[in-house]
């Protein structure tokens, strides 16, 4: 039920920093660590390569998850649209290991690939949000994202759980492998969780950026280096699948390899500079595009922000900032929708579970 809340994805972007706890205390043992059953810890420790399958949002959150495996577990990673996987088979290696990653667990795309991975012999996990779904009991084991339902067909609270299990998926293996990560997870989960709690405490500010950069225009522009190029991708996906605006992710530096002839006069472009490695590529990537009229809406994180950033989020691991930093993203694209009249839980064309190929 929506309770006081105007729309389930309000609801379900303020539910994030319950979800992030109860991953955490599912995702622990007795003695606080954090455990997976060990059958997957084998499976990805015999693989020799590790396939992402997915769509849409889970699509982009595989591509961190990627990020999260081949650093941490140093398992090399590919991440593959559902939809194009079928017909466009990679040459595979000898012991690939597949891992659907499905809110609904019923996504028709998806499942197409699980069953000719499946007669092909290979393994599949699945990582849904529901127990029992299709994906789930047709792959040979099942992670669950303990988010509670997800109503709004914007995916806000799941693409935040997602993330959370694939990082936990990634420590464990890497942990049983013997490596030293210098990082402890729960804590930083709860570091995680806290600034979700901030940032669900900053709409007011939200809103007014939303006001201020997307109430006019026709499109805009993500923008970032890295991790914050993928969440520029779910960003871009959020806005334009509720509000309508067309919106596109980029990484900063392709700009100019073509997309940098759309920025007009007043073009919003939403920046991420949340990577240190990548912070002056990221603000010279800003100021091309604010040198050729674009209105630059930066996001940074405490300990990179420069003056004029209009938004600084609280610092957390630098790993984790995808969990954070797509919040102000959420949402943005939610008052933008609402801003503009839009049926901000039902957008039109689309469904919550895309069941058919
Ligand atoms: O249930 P799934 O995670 O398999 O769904 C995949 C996509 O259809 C879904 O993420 C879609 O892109 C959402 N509307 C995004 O907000």
């Amino acid at each position: 039920e929506k309770g006081t809340y105007p729309h389930y994805m309000l609801k379900e972007i303020d539910e994030q920093p319950l979800v992030m706890r109860k991953i955490i205390q599912n995702y622990q043992d007795d003695q606080g660590n954090l455990t997976i059953d060990q059958e997957i810890i084998d499976a990805m420790n015999d693989a020799d390569r590790i396939y992402i399958i997915a769509a849409g949002t889970s699509y982009h959150a595989g591509l961190v998850g990627k990020q999260f495996i081949e650093k941490m577990a140093k398992i090399p990673v590919e991440v593959h649209i559902s939809s194009e996987f079928g017909y466009n088979l990679p040459l595979l290696p000898e012991k690939p290991l597949f891992i659907f990653i499905s809110q609904s667990g019923e996504t028709a795309d998806s499942r197409a690939v699980l069953v000719k991975v499946k007669e092909m012999g290979y393994k599949a996990i699945t990582i849904t949000n529901v127990l029992g779904s299709t994906l789930s009991r047709e792959a040979d084991y099942t992670l669950l994202l303990h988010a509670g339902p997800e109503i709004a067909v914007a995916s806000t609270k799941a693409y935040t759980a997602q993330l959370a299990v694939l990082v936990i998926l990634a420590e464990v293996t890497a942990k049983s492998r013997g490596m030293k990560l210098g990082l402890d997870l729960v804590h930083e989960l709860g570091i995680i969780a806290n600034a979700m709690e901030v940032l669900c405490n900053e709409k007011e500010e939200l809103e007014s950026i939303a006001r201020e950069f997307l109430t006019v225009t026709r499109n805009a522009f993500f923008i970032g280096r890295g991790l914050d190029f993928y969440v520029g991708l779910e960003g871009a996906l959020k806005l334009k699948e509720i509000s309508y605006i067309q919106a596109e992710g980029f990484a900063g530096g392709e700009l100019k390899h073509g997309t940098i002839a759309l920025i007009e006069e007043g073009t919003p472009v939403i920046a991420l500079a949340t990577q240190e490695s990548v912070n002056l590529g990221i603000r010279g990537n800003v100021q091309e595009v604010a040198a050729r009229g674009a209105y630059a809406c930066i996001i940074s994180m405490k300990g990179l922000e420069a003056e004029g950033d209009t938004f600084v989020l609280p610092e957390v691991h630098e790993l984790l900032t995808p969990l954070i930093s797509v919040i102000p993203l959420q949402l943005i694209s939610y008052y933008a929708a609402l801003h503009r009249d839009c049926d901000v839980d039902k957008p039109r064309n689309l469904a919550k579970s895309v069941t058919v190929e």
